[in-house]
């Protein structure tokens, strides 16, 4: 078996942690194939050369396409703005390579089912990079929600708060539409969106309630005195209904002042809760409701034991916390697995299951706009 030679399009915050865990990953695991960074796509004005030289990628290219193309590249790894997850994706897929995605896998419904009807036709891996299913507490929360500790799941609540969308933050393309799809909605609401469809393992049927505001309509342009007009969301909250029949509130905000990047959920069964929030990524709340009555509470569980949680006996001994830039390592190692025939250690979402994560997204965009109830089934 060769290496595992990748190509990574886009250099930008994403290109940082990819990276960083396309060369921590077997240095950790033990994948079943090497993974080697061999070319990094920048746009020239970004200048890939520095980056590739800083972050120990072998070529780097201005050519996203014959990047692509190149017969030596049996990985395709996608870091660009949504509007350009699209492109690169397609033209990996007609050339027959396997394609990760950063999230949300699209700026568009139309062009995430594009995405993954030609990935289910063609047959060809893909994968999407929801790295919150990879924090070992969340990745064990669905272990536990399998095996029937939580009973029946009633409530479902989640919110991913971020605040630093102020007024004199600078225009960028995560503030336009075209570009963006949305603003808090696909930015935030996808990764919880996708969290409590994995930990639950249950799919959203219906969006009611949903409301969306934009505070900041205009932003400065950076290096210049114009301003650039604001065309998407800066928070969006709704309400759903899951397929078990238990209902869920979704809350995306970036001026939620406070809060840095507070990705939160609690899950309500009849037997049992969890609460996880991001930043204390180690930990996961536990509530058992079968105790006897006198004992019951919430207890924290540190989710830092090789033997009993997910991914964290590949790193530091018991109680030796890890952090965000590992749950991208340990994506990495499940996407590695994937592409030789193994199982993932927790399932990996792929084009498919996050073109449903974006249905979902759609669906309370309509909500919001049409001041009315939207059933998943009307949202293909
Ligand atoms: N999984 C997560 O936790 C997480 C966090 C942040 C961002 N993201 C996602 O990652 C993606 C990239 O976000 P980011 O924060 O790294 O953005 P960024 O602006 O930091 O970097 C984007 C990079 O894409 C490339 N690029 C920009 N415009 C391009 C164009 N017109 N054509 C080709 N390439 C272009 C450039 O190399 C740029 O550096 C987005 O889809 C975003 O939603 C995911």
């Amino acid at each position: 078996m060769g290496p595992l030679n990748v190509a990574m399009i886009g250099e930008g915050f994403m290109g940082r942690t990819h990276s960083n865990a396309w060369g921590q990953v077997a240095k950790f695991f033990k994948p079943p194939q090497k993974p080697v960074k061999h070319t990094v796509f920048g746009m020239e004005a970004e200048h890939p050369e520095i980056f590739a030289e800083n972050w120990g990628w072998q070529n780097f290219s201005t050519n996203w396409e014959q990047t692509i193309e190149n017969p030596e590249i049996n990985l395709v790894d996608i870091v660009t703005p949504n509007f350009m997850h699209t492109p690169p994706a397609l033209k990996a897929l007609e050339v027959g390579k396997p394609v990760s995605c950063e999230k949300p896998i699209a700026a568009t419904l139309d062009q995430a089912r594009d995405m993954a009807m030609t990935a289910k036709a063609k047959g060809i891996p893909t994968f999407v990079w929801f790295n919150y299913r990879r924090a070992p507490a969340v990745a064990f929360a669905h272990q536990l929600v399998k095996s029937g500790a939580l009973g029946k799941i009633r409530h479902v609540r989640a919110s991913y708060l971020q605040d630093w969308g102020g007024e004199e933050t600078p225009f960028a393309w995560r503030f336009k539409k075209e570009l963006a799809g949305s603003g808090a909605h696909g930015d935030l609401n996808a990764h919880i969106i996708d969290m409590t469809r994995f930990v639950t393992g249950e799919e959203i049927t219906e969006v009611a309630g949903a409301i969306a505001e934009t505070f900041v309509k205009r932003r400065p342009i950076p290096g210049t005195d114009q301003f650039g007009e604001v065309t998407v969301d800066d928070t969006v909250l709704f309400l759903a209904r899951f397929s078990g029949g238990a209902v869920a509130s979704f809350e995306a905000a970036r001026q939620a002042t406070g809060n840095s990047n507070r990705n939160q959920f609690e899950i309500n069964g009849t037997l049992g809760s969890l609460k996880f929030d991001f930043e204390r990524m180690n930990e996961l709340q536990y509530y058992d409701a079968r105790l006897p009555r006198g004992v019951q509470g919430w207890s924290t569980i540190l989710c830092t034991h090789g033997a009993d949680h997910p991914y964290v006996g590949n790193w530091w001994p018991d109680g030796h916390l890890i952090g965000y830039e590992h749950c991208f390592t340990n994506m990495a190692y499940d996407i590695i697995r994937v592409l030789n025939g193994l199982e993932p250690t927790v399932p990996v979402p792929d084009f498919f299951d996050a073109y449903q994560t974006q249905r979902v997204l759609e669906a309370a965009l309509r909500s919001a706009e049409n001041r009315c109830p939207v059933a998943l089934a009307d949202v293909n």
